[in-house]
């Protein structure tokens, strides 16, 4: 028998023990031996939980029982749970997590120090998606052109709700929040960094890249309005939050931000709280991969298909799916301000003679073209409210053209501007 250790018993915690007792004889039949849950810790003993296993508040109960196997974590956090999956690698045990945090920072660390042990982190990246296996197995012979995923189910849930019934930002967060699919701080969620964190596990698969968070561009929801919203209807748009890893030649291009994106593209379609993640190939052309992201039995879905293949294969494959560096093309990160995309900007004015010509200079000077610009009347008939579209240009040229359209007089508040991404 397999015995298994639950660090973190939350809503996936209660959901991964459940399941492996409502299915075990068919996970058992699957692994080829039986699963049990044999311990659970928890930060708070007296909360009530809904589960059998027997519950401690002191990690080392699991970490030091050489009887365990594996250990499952889904505490969240950084530098705690590092700690504790370090000790579980130096004890032998195999560890199992969904945190995508840890990840984003230590992946390759842990890597290292696993050695031959084996980390599964299936439920890190988009949930119940098999997205980790598909990358490093399924779509192993191919280069990898372009990911772009919605892996915030936060974020799509209140973005589509603003889209299709008008709902404004403030009066949706809290919304989300009550349904459970939000990260304790829903920061991470509306300011990118839990999109990000995804991103960077799945970049380190396609490409072997290892960056962190700090050395990506990462831009959050908070700033969408109504405006924007109507411009995107007006134009068969959506607005979605898309983490995006593209191959450039020898440059890897990781961004997280809103897009503007057509109503044609199938990243487009997926709403509500599901996620969806786009895989370009160079072999297989597209793949869609969409599912829910979040949630305790989705997420514990992911966490014991690793358990299973722990158990049946042990270490199947390297843990960020290669056994060897990729050294023949060298890829570097992209820096920021080369990142070539359109521009959606949306500037509020006052509505006086020149003010519109100066803008269009402005932008002009820095090499960037205009594809769309609109005019719409603000409630303070001084005011004008501006929107402009963009051809593609570098990063850093429609920077420096904001900074020195916001320094004009006549320019009122501070320029929102969201990628269009074609
Ligand atoms: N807060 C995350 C989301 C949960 O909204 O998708 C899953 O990582």
């Amino acid at each position: 028998m397999i015995k298994v250790g639950i660090i973190g018993v939350g809503t996936v915690g209660q959901s991964v023990a459940n399941i492996l007792e409502k299915n075990k004889a068919l996970i058992g039949a699957r692994a080829g031996k039986e699963i049990s849950v044999v311990k659970g810790v928890v930060s708070n003993i007296n909360k009530k939980r809904d589960v059998s296993i027997p519950l401690s508040d002191n990690v080392d109960d699991i970490l030091d029982d050489d009887s365990i196997d594996i250990v499952v974590e889904l505490m969240g956090g950084v530098d705690e749970p590092y700690k504790i999956v370090q000790k579980a690698l130096s004890n032998g045990k195999a560890v199992v997590t969904a945190n995508k945090a840890l990840l984003a920072y230590h992946r390759y660390d842990l890597q290292k120090i696993a050695q031959d042990i084996p980390i599964g982190y299936e439920a890190s990246v988009a949930g119940g998606i098999p997205i980790i296996n598909a990358l490093k197995v399924g779509l192993s012979a191919n280069q990898i052109t372009a990911i772009k995923g919605i892996m915030n189910g936060t974020c799509n849930y209140m973005l589509t709700k603003m889209m299709q019934e008008g709902v404004r930002y403030e009066d949706i967060l809290q919304e989300a929040q009550d349904l459970g699919y939000a990260e304790a701080d829903p920061t991470f969620d509306v300011g990118g960094f839990d999109a990000a964190h995804k991103l960077l596990i799945l970049a380190s698969i396609a490409y072997g890249i290892d960056a962190k968070p700090e050395d990506i561009l990462i831009e959050g929801i908070e700033n969408i309005g109504q405006d924007d919203i109507a411009f995107a209807k007006e134009f068969n748009y959506s607005i979605k939050l898309l983490a995006i890893a593209k191959k450039i030649n020898t440059k890897i291009e990781l961004r997280v931000h809103p897009v503007l994106i057509r109503n044609d593209q199938m990243i487009a379609k997926i709403d509500g709280v599901m996620n969806g993640v786009s895989v370009i190939g160079d072999c297989v052309g597209e793949t869609l991969y969409y599912g829910p992201g979040a949630g305790g039995d989705a997420t514990a879905s992911a966490v014991i298909a690793d358990i299973i293949e722990i158990v049946r294969a042990g270490q199947s494959s390297p843990m960020l799916g290669f056994k060897r560096p990729f050294q023949s093309e060298n890829l570097i990160l992209m820096p920021k301000e080369e990142i070539e995309s359109e521009y959606y900007l949306r500037m509020l004015v006052d509505d006086a003679p020149g003010v519109l010509a100066s803008i269009a200079q402005i932008l002009g000077k820095h090499n960037i073209s205009i594809e769309t610009f609109l005019q719409r009347p603000s409630d303070n008939n001084k005011k004008a409210t501006l929107l402009c579209a963009t051809h593609e240009c570098q990063e850093k040229y429609i920077i420096a053209a904001i900074k020195e359209i916001e320094s004009l007089q006549s320019v009122n508040a501070k320029i929102v501007m969201i990628r269009i991404e074609s």
